[in-house]
């Protein structure tokens, strides 16, 4: 390989075709002289063309046309035009400097055209300098030990792509990718990592397929089993009013059933009337409304949005679930799966509402520790604002995000501008990819590039997981079922026998 040229933040090199390098493998250029070099990352390749070149082939097209025997080539000039012919240009993102086996931020110097010796970095090397350690990619600094690795997939040779959880840790995340190209699958994966480590986990199930984390394919309890909840509103998640108190019911009034500003007050008037007789619960709030002396307009304001609270199967006057009584009961860890899948839109609205004041609530007052949670299709759930709750104020307290999800315009650049990692998996729509590569942490170019060509199952992972080194993975197959199969008419439908 050979440097042709250097333009900004990009190297193109020349490579021969029998060189087996591709899109999204690093290089390292090395400078034989100054002893220090560059990392760079292939993100395309195109023909090596001149005009010369192309006029070559035309004739040499036109003579074997016309050739009936076998052309005389004693001197094998026809392998070198061949290897020629077929020489690549490589365009290199520069991602970073390299001195003394360490990245360095140096990265504006020209190593030489003439000496500088060029590799390929494979998996366990690029580990270590994204990890700082020796080969293996081992920790060994002590002010940041990173003991918890993750394994989420292979490199292209076959060798297992470890991230660390303490890199999840108190971060923002992306999964984003088009349809079925396997997101859910890396949530789940790292879901299943985190819980064996002790981590606690709310998963914002949309499909009812976190379940199957529970069990292997054999049909026996997975080795994180007995960690897993699985609560549906109107079953298992059921919440009495006392337990919610006024916050989280106040949020969820507001915004899931937009209730006027008015009727809110006086819903807490007639709260704080039965609280104090101790007769708090939406059978008593549903009398209470229809013999209480308001506004007519107010009245039905109330009563409608108390019987969607009945209806909804939420509240319960009896045995309420307690989020720190989760925690407690589980003190290895827990993945708490909210299944969404059979709830109506403003359910779902209502139960999250619910439950992330809930949290917040009992981070606030320390009851809890951190938690992760993983939001499937967040938008069609969580209203705006509290898209940037989550990335300050909840982040603050200590919940940590990751959105799953197939439409990258849902959202806000504000989100995208505060994420730390992404694993961005294919896209092959315009818009989308436009929309990803503006917003992601590396340049527009590699991400639209390698992209666009990811094949199912294989996703980019960019930012501080892999120490902003964007990496190609292929996810790890599962331990656990995966579940999460679309339905098929013509492959789930058993005939009804005749
Ligand atoms: N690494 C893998 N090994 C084996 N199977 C996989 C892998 N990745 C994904 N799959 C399978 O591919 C299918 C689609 O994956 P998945 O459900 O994760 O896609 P998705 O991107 O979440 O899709 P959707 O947008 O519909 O939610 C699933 O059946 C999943 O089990
Ligand atoms: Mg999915």
């Amino acid at each position: 390989m050979r440097i042709i040229s250097k333009e900004r933040d990009e190297i193109i090199l020349l490579a021969l075709h029998s060189e087996e390098i591709g899109k999204g493998d690093y290089l390292l250029i090395e400078d034989v002289d100054s002893r220090r070099g560059l990392l760079v990352q292939v993100y395309d390749e195109e023909y090596h063309n001149t005009q010369s070149l192309l006029e070559d082939m035309i004739r040499d097209e036109v003579v074997n046309a016309a050739s009936k025997c076998n052309s005389y080539d004693p001197l094998e000039i026809g392998d070198i035009a061949r290897i020629v012919r077929d020489a690549r240009l490589l365009r290199c993102k520069i991602r970073a400097g390299v001195e003394d086996d360490r990245l360095g931020h140096a990265v504006s110097w020209l190593p030489s055209r003439v000496s500088s010796r060029i590799r390929r970095v494979d998996i366990l090397e690029l580990n270590s300098f994204m990890h700082g350690g020796g080969r293996e990619g081992m920790i060994t600094t002590t002010d940041n030990p990173k003991v918890h690795p993750i394994k989420i997939g292979y490199g292209k040779d076959g060798e297992s792509i470890t991230i660390y959880a303490e890199d999840l840790d108190g971060k923002l995340n992306l999964i984003t990718g088009k349809k079925g190209s396997g997101k859910s699958h890396l949530a789940k994966s790292i879901v299943k990592s985190l819980a064996e480590y002790g981590a606690y986990i709310f998963i914002l199930d949309l499909n009812n397929e976190y379940l199957g984390l529970a069990w292997r394919h054999d049909g026996g309890k997975s080795s994180i089993g007995d960690k897993v909840l699985f609560l549906e509103p109107g079953r298992g998640l059921r919440f009495t009013l006392d337990y919610l108190g006024k916050g989280p019911i106040a949020n969820m009034l507001k915004y899931a059933l937009d209730i006027p500003a008015a009727s809110l007050r006086e819903f807490f008037r007639i709260w704080d009337a039965l609280a104090s007789r101790n007769r708090l619960s939406i059978s008593s709030l549903i009398e209470s409304v229809a013999s209480w002396r308001s506004n007519e307009l107010v009245k039905d304001a109330l009563a409608s949005r108390l019987h969607m609270m009945l209806a909804s199967g939420l509240f319960t006057d009896g045995n309420s679930l307690r989020v720190e009584d989760i925690i407690r009961e589980r003190s290895n860890g827990a993945i708490v799966i909210i299944g969404m899948g059979k709830a109506t839109p403003v359910v779902r609205r209502m139960t999250v509402e619910l439950l992330l004041s809930k949290l917040v609530e009992l981070l606030e007052q320390g009851k809890i520790p951190p938690i992760f949670l993983f939001a499937e299709e967040a938008h069609l759930y969580l209203r705006d604002t509290y898209w940037e709750d989550i990335v300050t104020r909840m982040r603050h307290f200590g919940i940590f995000t990751t959105f799953i999800t197939n439409q990258p315009d849902a959202i806000s650049d504000s989100i995208y501008r505060q994420l730390d990692n992404i694993f961005l998996f294919n896209f092959t729509n315009e818009n989308d990819l436009e929309k990803i590569a503006r917003a992601s942490m590396v340049d527009a170019e590699s991400v639209k590039s390698i992209v666009r060509t990811l094949p199912v199952k294989h996703c980019m992972v960019i930012g501080s997981v892999v120490n902003n080194l964007p990496l190609v993975i292929m996810t790890a197959q599962p331990e656990v079922l995966m579940l999460g199969e679309t339905k098929r008419f013509f492959i789930n439908n058993k005939r009804i026998s005749t």
